[in-house]
């Protein structure tokens, strides 16, 4: 069988190769003009939607302002913030997704987050991510405060930046604080006795919050409900209405730079869009890969089903509210008060107001000996209260009371009082 190149009809004047090649050229010059139709159809689109879109929204407005310049020297840790603003995302998304199988009552608790963990497909690595997600944006946003210190970020025009931002961080410490005790196990209700009983020292309103929080008086069934409401409900809005207005500002007033800037400096730097936040989108995949490794290979903790009569269970908070659990430890009797209300509500407000407080030019921190001091002796004190929370040792289980001597086992209610006022000095 010969090709159709070899066709016999040469011979009648048919050329083949030439016909091929016509028909080829054809179809090619065809398929680009389609192609060119194509892409001429789409732009006229985009023009379409673009010029629609700029007659009812301010679009050029917002492309010329995400496209300003950053400072010219600017450095990695200015991503700090976009990380944090990423964590409060993926903690959204891992909630919403856990929210699924979860069911916020005393009985069902503890089973749900067990069978998450266990039998749900993926479900210990979305529970792996949303809890060391929770750890590491403490972290994420501590290092972000303090690079604010650092570079003094917080002088004017920033207060109102800075003031948010301070309420941003309650609320991160809230979501911790509210999300500690959903596991419904030991550690989960014990520290969350000790945590609202300690709301309960603050003078005036202490009995009132520590009530309105547990919706009773013991930690109970409308406990749960009510942490669950201010996990899932109430502090998200918070937090993403905080971080709006945040962010509004930080865009509205521009990064304030590193000290090193000159006032040309502060437009001669690359543009916001797309160079640094291109490497805000590096520095936020690094985070994920750790947070992910650790989601992995490091199992979330779940301690036995939260026994409310068991008095003899050491309790002890999350790590980051550790150094005030450590703090509550050197005062004692009527002198309570000081280390569970006066003192973290002086350092709060002092940390509100700084921006007011510390009215002196901006320079680099080095260049600033008291806020040197300060920043340097609170971060020193922070640290070593938390190892020594940490490395403090549990208290031993009380001894079985001899069958002989005639006792009753104390009520829920005073087996809790116990507990919550021993913090193992002995
Ligand atoms: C979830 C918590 C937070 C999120 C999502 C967040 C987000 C951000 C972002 C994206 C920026 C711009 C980029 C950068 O400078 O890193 C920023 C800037 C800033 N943040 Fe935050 N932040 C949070 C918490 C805080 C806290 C706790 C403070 C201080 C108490 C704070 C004070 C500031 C200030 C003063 C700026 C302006 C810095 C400048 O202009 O150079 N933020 N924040």
């Amino acid at each position: 069988m010969t090709g159709f190149g070899d066709c016999q009809y040469e011979g009648f004047g048919f050329d083949v190769e030439f016909w091929r090649l016509r028909l080829y050229n054809l179809h090619r010059d065809q398929r680009k003009l389609s192609q060119a139709y194509f892409q001429e159809g789409v732009a006229l689109m985009k023009n379409r939607i673009r010029a629609f879109l700029d007659d009812r929204l301010p679009l050029k407005g917002v492309e010329d302002h995400i496209k300003k310049p950053v400072p010219k020297y600017i450095n990695w840790l200015f991503s700090l913030g976009s990380m944090a603003a990423f964590l409060l995302i993926l903690q959204a998304v891992t909630g919403a997704f856990l929210a699924f199988y979860y069911s916020p009552s005393p009985d069902h608790a503890y089973n749900a987050v067990n069978y998450i963990s266990k039998e749900v497909a993926f479900g210990g690595f979305v529970r792996g991510l949303h809890h060391w997600g929770a750890s590491v944006m403490v972290i994420v946003v501590f290092l972000h405060l303090l690079r604010v210190v650092v570079y003094a970020s917080y002088k004017p025009p920033r207060e109102l930046t800075w003031v948010t931002g301070v309420l941003m961080l309650l609320i991160v410490l809230g979501f911790g604080f509210t999300g500690y005790l959903l596991p419904w196990d030991q550690k989960a209700y014990w520290a969350t006795v000790v945590g609202v009983k300690i709301a309960g020292t603050a003078p005036v309103m202490g009995d009132f919050v520590a009530k309105v929080l547990r919706g009773g008086d013991e930690v109970g069934t409308v406990t749960l409900t009510r942490f669950y409401a201010l996990h899932t409900i109430w502090l998200p809005w918070l937090a993403f209405g905080l971080v709006g207005i945040h962010l509004f500002f930080v865009r509205y007033y521009g990064s304030a730079g590193t000290h090193r800037n000159t006032p040309e400096d502060m437009r001669a730097g690359k543009p916001f869009y797309p160079d640094q936040l291109f490497e805000d989108a590096v520095a936020i995949l690094i985070l994920f890969v750790i947070l992910a490794a650790m989601a992995i290979f490091v199992p979330v903790p779940l301690e036995e089903l939260a026994d409310p009569t068991d008095a003899s269970y050491d309790p002890r908070p999350e790590w980051y509210f550790l150094f005030l659990f450590q703090l509550l430890k050197y005062f004692e009797g009527p002198l309570e008060v000081v280390g569970t209300f006066v003192i973290p509500t002086v350092g709060f407000i002092l940390l509100l107001f700084l921006p007011f407080l510390d009215k002196r030019d901006r320079a680099a921190l080095w260049k600033r000996p008291v806020a040197l001091t300060v920043t340097c002796l609170s971060v020193a004190l922070i640290v070593l209260l938390t190892v020594l929370g940490a490395t403090s040792p549990r208290l031993e289980p009380a001894p079985e009371e001899p069958a002989a001597t005639e006792q009753t086992a104390p009520s829920q209610d005073e087996a809790q009082e116990e507990a919550v006022f021993d913090f193992g000095l002995d």
